[in-house]
């Protein structure tokens, strides 16, 4: 096994590679040039011009579903400010933080004393001091001098669901605390509902200005893509149509962060082939896979009730061919699932908030069909694709011992 793998590395080393920058098609790096989003870049930009004459901006809500460029577009226009703020030295400050992170956005402690460390030096230990207190030390550092500070919390859903809204509320009433600085917040969600959910007065004091992104069509898409392509691949190594053909996937979704890791996918399946340009078999075979890894993760991460909820949902499919399916139906499978596996079947009311959960992470398509005065049904549907089901259903029987 030795020599042979020495020789399979040699070969790979001399193997010439698709690429000249990988690097440009990973999430980490920000585009210089950011096509389509002229107007978002100068409705932030005016937004949060006053800050840099130290007078508060209005606290500002971005939304829009994935991959539309809220982030690159926030990023790119604080950056410009903080560039701004360099040469003329004054006291804004921006911190920017992505809510989804482990360990730094998951309490309100956590959160406030990163805060008052990364943006004004403060040693705030682990543990061990109240929330309160943690809120002590960072108005005072924030109000020692006149700042003006600008909190972006990206994925600011994520925060709300982990540890409630109160948070929001209490950054949102600071600024009447601070005698001479002030403070600013952005907003950023991938949920379009994120608000609806909210309490009012928080509501009102986070939106006071709105920006929705809306989804890129194919055309927008294949300007983003061939940006990154010139730089990512060498000279000719895209085939004629892969680029179109990528964004006319990426398209149904409206989603740029789609489109691109489709092309880096699509690149390393074609090294892996031995190909020396990247093939339209190899963007099919990419296409479906990134379909298979997203609901793969989704469904080994679920627990075994909400399994339970999904394989019943397959087994009506599997029996209704194309027509939808009723959910006083799929209610019924469900029971019928749970008796043969022994569990305690769960209410109605508990069955169809699992239905909700699953729609959000796109498992699942539910419609609302009125039949006048008879009343109306949902009608559901599988939103995992044909050429991915199979593998999926075959997960749920190993997480369901079935
Ligand atoms: N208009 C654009 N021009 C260039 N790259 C873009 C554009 N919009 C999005 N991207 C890229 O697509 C990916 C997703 O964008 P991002 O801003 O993270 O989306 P969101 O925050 O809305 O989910 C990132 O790699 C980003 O650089
Ligand atoms: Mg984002």
């Amino acid at each position: 096994m030795g020599e042979k793998l020495t020789s399979f590395f040699e070969q790979y080393l001399q193997k010439e590679s698709l690429f000249r920058e990988k690097s440009v098609l990973l999430s980490a790096y920000t585009p210089d040039i950011i096509p389509h989003r002229d107007s978002e870049i100068e409705k932030v930009a005016s937004i949060l011009a006053p800050a840099l004459k130290l007078e508060k901006p209005s606290n500002l809500f971005i939304y829009g579903t994935t991959g539309t460029g809220k982030t690159v577009v926030t990023n790119y226009v604080t950056s410009k400010m903080a560039e701004i703020t360099q040469k003329s030295n004054n006291n804004l400050k921006i911190y920017t933080i992505n809510c989804k992170l482990k360990k730094v956005a998951d309490t309100e402690y956590r959160l406030m004393a990163d805060v008052a460390r990364t943006v004004f030096n403060e040693q705030i230990p682990e543990t061990g001091l109240s929330t309160n207190e943690v809120y002590k030390i960072f108005v005072k550092a924030l109000d020692r001098e006149k700042v003006l500070l600008v909190m972006v919390l990206d994925e600011i859903d994520s925060l709300v669901e982990k540890i409630g809204d109160e948070i929001l509320y209490n950054l949102t009433r600071l600024n009447s605390e601070l005698k001479k600085s002030q403070l600013s917040i952005i907003g950023i969600s991938n949920k379009l509902d994120f608000t609806d959910h909210m309490d009012a007065r928080v509501k009102s004091s986070l939106c006071e200005e709105e920006i929705q992104f809306f989804k890129y069509n194919a055309v927008q898409i294949l300007d983003i893509l061939k940006e990154r392509a010139g730089i990512a691949f060498k000279e000719g190594k895209v085939t004629e149509g892969v680029l179109e053909k990528c964004a006319a996937y990426a398209a149904t979704h409206g989603d740029a962060r789609r489109a691109i890791d489709l092309l880096r996918v699509s690149a390393e399946i074609s090294e892996r082939k031995n190909e020396n340009v990247i093939s339209i078999e190899s963007l099919d075979e990419a296409d479906e896979k990134l379909d298979t890894d997203k609901y793969f993760d989704a469904v080994k991460n679920m627990n075994k009730q909400n399994m339970t909820v999904l394989f019943s949902l397959f087994e009506l499919c599997s029996k209704n061919d194309e027509k939808p399916i009723l959910s006083g139906n799929a209610y019924d499978s469900y029971k019928l699932l749970c008796l043969n596996l022994k569990n305690r079947v769960q209410t109605q009311r508990w069955f169809s908030d699992v239905l909700g959960e699953l729609e959000m992470q796109g498992i699942l398509h539910t419609k609302i069909v009125s039949h006048g005065r008879y009343g109306r049904t949902r009608h559901l549907g599988l939103g995992i694709p044909p050429s991915t089901a199979p593998k999926i259903e075959r997960l749920l029987r190993e997480g369901l011992g079935l």
